[in-house]
């Protein structure tokens, strides 16, 4: 997930002018605190934010696993003066935006305190932008992917759905149903990323199976799309390989026993390491998986990580052609196939072929029929699809269709 307008200029100049890493900074101020006692840190960073604290959690799974019992209890322990935005829903809504943004200013927030999945964190960093803002939220920052020219709030954020990796990055995704729009906006400005993230493993145990799977398939595919990318020698991409294997092993652990707490807790890590910028760094990155998976979002309102599930095959099998040195590697490094006697096309197909049945032994939706978009959408999808020119195609909008159309069946 990333800014269309800025990944645009950057991936121009990479393509151009980069060889091997280029230049870059690289700066993620998020501190975290990780582990089964982990929420006690929130005592410590508590006191370094004025009275005025903004709670926001989405539908009320932590009113049932105990977690706001738990917060509250901290939050009153350090005197805080709490107001709640609640019902923040999966993909949050630009009205949503909208109504939480009104619920800050009323309080006067001195800081947004996020407890959820990355809806909840990419909602409280929409919310920090827009608050002391005098524009359209949805103009200013999805529409024109300008930067904030006024005073931020600072977010932190309790964890309990593993997959988006927004307790560690600048991003915020939010949904325009009026006009069938799915945004995601990488803040430039460091100061956007959380100033904390608690991680405790523990709580992502209540997910249900759905969430925790689609969950894994957005880890797996952030990596994706850095790491098909550019074909010179990088760091990052051995980084990549490695989160990837993690991934897959803790997720057959996880998806036959989902209590396994050690497997969780790698998945957790390895999500926040997945998309909180490092392997990116030197890479022009692809992100066409995502563009294709928010624009079904739209329409659907699917579950984000199924969304990707549903479009990854018939997109990676389309521009395998363009990039086969890379599917080979991928192939080779991530899916051990066995190279002998084979041609690279081969090979490249066979570790598409094991990622295939590793989706589908996680049990991950494959097509975008189950998740409710039908051949009337396909037109508007690929309309609403931004084309990010990163990846081994820039993608005519003929192709988008036809990959979509793949992605029905
Ligand atoms: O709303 P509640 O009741 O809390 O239920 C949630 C929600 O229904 C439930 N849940 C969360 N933690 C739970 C739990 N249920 C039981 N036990 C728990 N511990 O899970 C459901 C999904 O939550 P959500 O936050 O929507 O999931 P996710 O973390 O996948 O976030 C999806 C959003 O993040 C955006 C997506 O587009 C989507 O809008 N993304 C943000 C990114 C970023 N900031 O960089 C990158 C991603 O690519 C992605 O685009
Ligand atoms: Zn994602």
């Amino acid at each position: 997930m990333i800014s269309a307008g800025r990944q645009t200029e950057n991936t121009i100049l990479q393509k151009e002018e980069f060889e091997m890493l280029g230049n870059f900074s690289y700066c993620n101020p998020t501190k975290l605190y990780f582990g089964d006692e982990s929420l006690k840190y929130l005592n410590d960073e508590l006191p370094k934010y004025g009275a005025n604290v903004v709670l926001i959690y989405g539908g009320g799974s932590i009113k049932k696993n105990g977690i706001y019992d738990e917060v509250i209890e901290i939050l009153e322990k350090n005197g805080k003066n709490v107001a709640e935005i609640s019902g923040v829903m999966p993909n949050p809504t630009v009205d949503k935006l909208y109504e939480g943004v009104e619920i800050a200013r009323k309080h006067d927030a001195d800081m947004l305190l996020a407890v959820g999945g990355g809806s909840v964190c990419d909602y409280a960093k929409a919310v920090s932008v827009s608050v002391h803002c005098g524009e359209d939220p949805w103009e200013k920052y999805y529409v024109r992917f300008e930067e904030p020219t006024c005073e931020t709030l600072p977010v932190g954020c309790v964890l309990t759905m593993v997959g988006t990796g927004s307790e560690m990055n600048a991003g915020a995704v939010i949904t325009n149903p009026h006009t069938h729009q799915k945004i995601g906006h990488v803040f430039a400005d460091e100061k956007i990323m959380p100033r904390f993230a608690i991680l405790n493993p523990k709580y992502t145990l209540t997910l249900p199976h759905y969430q925790m799977v689609s969950g894994i398939y957005d880890i797996f595919n952030h990596i994706c799309e850095q790491y098909f990318s550019g074909e010179d020698d990088n760091t990052s991409d051995y980084i990549s390989e490695g989160l990837m294997r993690s991934v897959i092993h803790s997720s057959r652990i996880a998806n036959n026993d989902p209590q396994d707490y050690e497997a969780r807790s790698n998945l957790m890590w390895a999500a926040t390491w997945a998309l909180n910028t490092l392997v990116s760094r030197g890479k022009s990155t692809d992100w066409m998986v995502h563009m294709l998976g928010q624009s079904v979002g739209a329409y659907t309102n699917a579950t984000h990580g199924m969304t990707l599930a549903a479009v990854s095959l018939p997109y990676y099998r389309h521009i395998l052609p363009y990039g086969v040195q890379k599917f080979k590697r991928f192939a080779v490094n991530v899916w051990n196939v066995d190279a002998e006697g084979k041609t690279d096309e081969q090979v490249a197909q066979e570790g598409l072929a094991a990622m295939e049945s590793w989706m589908k032994e996680l049990g991950l939706v494959m097509n975008i029929s189950e998740l409710g978009a039908d051949e009337g959408m396909i037109e508007g999808i690929a309309d609403g699809t931004l084309i990010m020119p990163g990846g081994y195609k820039v993608l005519e909008h003929d192709e988008i269709v036809e990959i979509l159309k793949e992605s029905l069946k």
